[in-house]
């Protein structure tokens, strides 16, 4: 994971990280491996904060930081386990390749961190966040003040280190932009697989298939997300990763799939119609939910909230619920009445980085945020009629739409990086054929 992003930018943003943190002492963890049964793990993913820091790649580690002091917690070499579980880089390595300045097997931990936070007046640690170390650093806590008569003083504020990390995470420099873009273009290659593959007599497992084999082939880690493979009403379950069924005439397919490409996300949805062309009210409900993500991506910019984006891409869909039958009435006091949430019911947008739900606060001293260049967000309107939907004519039951981009913030607009994958009816159709 460490090739995308260079070291010297790690380096600079751990140096940020730590002028931030000041006199103070910061626990960042990594993750840990999760059993899925007896002695086998699911794939290990890193923490993203970890990752942000210094790229290091395996589980079981803590991050400490001070103002010019980075120690690193690790695994330590053991030819035993490495057998096993693969090579480590070890105590040593953790310096000579992660830029740690000092390194300590993690099971030393609990022993060093008192020693740690003599005399350091705040400590920067998410409690609860990892709660297997929120009793050791307790405890810690507790053993330091017991030497308060000794002169040592405890630290006498806990402050939440995301905060600060997550307010940078929030800003994507030019390298994380390039790996963006790039997980962006792989995701198109797998939805143009993907597209081909939507014919009646195929399943969806099969297409979810063909999206990790070319994010795979690609160089990509695989999916930044399990991929959702929804036909017909499937497509009205938002989350709906089962992706067990068969095509069938007559319906669309709801593709939300991105791959994960060193360590950062894409988070791209497509509807596609099943053996090619769009026809009926399905193409009607498609076209409402293609003018509102036009008009969505339109309002953004730079100085523009996400709920300002949000407002506009739901006024063109309750303007088509309208056209539809599916809701009488004004408008803008519809909307006031979300009485379009049976049928809207997610938000327009959320921040997208390494983690495809990405970190960084959406309220900013009580109001809703506004864009500034580097910010990366999606843009994902939709519409869903359940098969059990009694609010709606039947024609409409089992149909789901939804259409996402992935968009950079610049000085100027919005650059959306995944707008290669075609969204207009004429184009999805002939790419689908192409
Ligand atoms: N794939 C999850 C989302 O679109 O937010
Ligand atoms: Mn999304
Ligand atoms: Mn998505």
């Amino acid at each position: 994971m460490s090739a995308g992003v260079p070291a010297e930018l790690l380096a600079e943003r751990r140096a940020a990280f730590q002028e931030r943190i000041g006199e103070g002492i910061a626990i960042v963890p990594g993750a840990r491996l999760q059993t899925r049964s007896n002695d086998v793990d699911y794939p290990f993913r890193q923490n993203s904060d970890l990752l942000y820091l210094c790229a290091w790649p395996q589980p079981e580690a803590i991050a400490v930081f001070s103002k010019d002091r980075f120690i690193l917690f690790v695994q330590p070499r053991d030819p035993g386990a490495e057998t096993w579980t693969g090579r480590r880089p070890g105590v040593e390595g953790a310096c000579e390749r992660y830029g740690a300045d000092e390194a300590h097997p993690t099971a030393e931990f609990q022993e060093r961190l008192p020693g740690l936070l003599g005399d350091v007046p705040r400590l920067f640690y998410s409690l609860g966040a990892e709660p297997r170390l929120d009793p050791i650093v307790r405890e810690a806590l507790r053993e330091v003040r017991r030497h308060t008569r000794g002169g040592v003083r405890a630290p006498n504020e806990i402050v939440d280190p995301y905060g600060i990390l997550h307010e940078m995470r929030l800003y994507k420099d030019p390298a994380e932009l390039a790996l963006m873009r790039r997980a962006a273009e792989i995701s198109y290659e797998g939805h143009h697989e993907a597209a081909r593959l939507c014919r009646s007599g195929n399943t969806e497992y099969e297409i979810e298939a063909v999206l990790d084999w070319v994010f795979r082939k690609r160089g990509s880690t695989g999916p930044a997300y399990p991929s959702i493979v929804g036909s017909g009403d499937n497509a009205t379950i938002l989350h709906y990763t089962e992706n067990g069924d068969t095509l069938r005439e007559g319906q669309l397919v709801l593709i939300d799939a991105g791959c994960e490409y060193e360590a950062y996300a894409s988070d791209i949805t497509r509807t596609y119609p099943v053996d090619g062309r769009f026809e009926g009210i399905a193409r009607d409900v498609y076209e409402i939910v293609l003018r509102a993500q036009a008009d969505a991506i339109e309002k953004a910019g730079p100085g523009v909230a996400l709920t300002e984006i949000h407002d506009v891409a739901t006024r063109t869909l309750v303007r088509g619920l309208i056209e539809l039958g599916v809701l009488e009435g004004d408008a803008q006091e519809l909307m006031e009445q979300e009485n379009h949430t049976r049928f809207y019911m997610h938000r327009t947008s959320h921040w997208l980085g390494m983690d495809v739900h990405d970190v960084g606060e959406y309220h900013v001293e009580g109001k809703p945020r506004a864009l500034e260049p580097g910010m990366v967000f999606t843009i994902e309107p939709g519409l869903y009629f359940g098969a059990e939907e009694s609010k709606c004519a039947e024609k409409l039951r089992g149909i789901g739409v939804r259409i996402e981009d992935d968009l950079v913030v610049t000085e100027a607009g919005c650059d959306v990086i995944s707008k290669n994958i075609p969204k207009r009816i004429d184009e999805v159709e002939a790419w689908m054929r192409s």
